[in-house]
């Protein structure tokens, strides 16, 4: 993260900055999450697809509760 990109016209959350270890353990689970979504999506077992879509974006959200400011 570059400092001072905190400021001006973003959502993105000072937060990043003080708890890097964080954000970067939940974007790990978010490439980990969707690197598995493709293989499941590759089986073509559509309940199976939608259950791990629902994984992913409960990714996006955890990350967002806590990085983004809106
Ligand atoms: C590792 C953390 C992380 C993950 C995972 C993540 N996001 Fe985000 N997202 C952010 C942050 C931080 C911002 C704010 C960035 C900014 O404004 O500079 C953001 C902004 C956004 C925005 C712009 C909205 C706005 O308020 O400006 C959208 C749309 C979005 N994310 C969608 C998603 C979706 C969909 C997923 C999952 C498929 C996802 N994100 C996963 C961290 C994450």
């Amino acid at each position: 993260m570059v400092p001072g990109t905190d400021k001006g016209d973003t959502t993105l959350s000072a937060a990043v900055f003080d708890k890097q270890d964080e954000f970067k353990d939940s974007a790990q689970a978010f490439e980990a999450g969707s690197a598995k979504l493709v293989s499941v999506s590759q089986s073509g077992d559509l309940n199976a697809i939608k259950a791990q879509f629902g994984e992913v974006a409960k990714s996006c959200k955890s990350c967002h509760d806590m990085f983004r400011t809106k």
